[in-house]
């Protein structure tokens, strides 16, 4: 069994605590070792059974080597991820990806590091998934679509074939993005849009078909 933290004592970091229990339950795989949470307020409290161990500097103390401790980072907003992930490079940690079992995955795709999969997830042929992608629970991924570092799907969407999803893209529950489309980086699809045409990136995208509302630079690759 290998040791493992998530980061993200919220919501989905309790969904990813249950999504381990059930790889577990399937094959012994992981000792979870409890949550990391900035929020001090957290610390020590125990959510389902699990602990919230502590801030970053709890790595500082309990890993290295010999000491290996894997993690895993479970925020949904793509930018709140990539700045805990920025944070925590200080500490050189190895993140897991973790595949529900009931999650299908083809052979000739690959999925990168720190990603999370969840139940009655499809992941067709050919496609390239990036690191710290987050998949909730009942989405389709189509042939050669290709899914940049940093991005989430919410539940139930549906991504066809030769899509293209650039870096830290959040797509809302039961959208769909139709075959060959790209979104830019750092965009939000609303809850339900049916997307159609390309979209550029930094925008919020809503409706059926899918419209482009606004444009918000809010990409956190660019703050000092
Ligand atoms: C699109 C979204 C991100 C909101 O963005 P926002 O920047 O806060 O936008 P606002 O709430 O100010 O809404 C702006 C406009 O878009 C409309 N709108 C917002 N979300 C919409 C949606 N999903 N579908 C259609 N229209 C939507 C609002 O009614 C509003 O219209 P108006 O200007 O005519 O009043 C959000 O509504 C959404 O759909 N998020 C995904 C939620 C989700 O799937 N969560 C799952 C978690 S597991």
């Amino acid at each position: 069994m290998k040791d493992i933290v998530i980061i993200g004592a919220g919501g989905f970091g309790k969904e990813v605590a249950q999504l381990i229990k059930e790889i577990n339950l399937d094959k012994k795989t992981w000792n979870l070792l409890g949550f990391i949470d900035e929020t001090t307020t957290k610390h020590g409290l125990l959510i389902n059974e699990n602990p919230v161990l502590g801030g970053f500097d709890w790595f500082a103390k309990n890993t290295g080597n010999p000491k290996k401790v894997w993690a895993v980072c479970a925020l949904g907003n793509p930018r709140d991820k990539y700045n805990l992930v920025k944070k925590a490079s200080a500490y050189h940690l190895d993140y897991a990806t973790l595949i529900h079992p009931d999650a299908k995955m083809s052979n000739y795709s690959e999925l990168g590091f720190g990603c999370i999969l969840c139940c009655n997830s499809f992941i067709s042929v050919n496609t390239k998934i990036g690191n710290h992608v987050c998949i909730n629970p009942g989405c389709g991924i189509g042939h050669d679509t290709v899914i940049e570092d940093y991005s989430s799907l919410y539940w139930n969407i549906t991504l066809s074939g030769n899509v293209c999803i650039h870096e830290g893209c959040e797509i809302g529950s039961k959208a769909t993005v139709i075959q060959k489309k790209t979104v830019g980086k750092w965009s939000i699809i609303g809850a339900g849009a049916v997307i159609i045409n390309d979209l550029p990136e930094y925008c919020t995208a809503v409706g059926v078909p899918g419209r482009t509302i606004k444009i918000t630079d809010h990409d956190p690759t660019k703050k000092i």
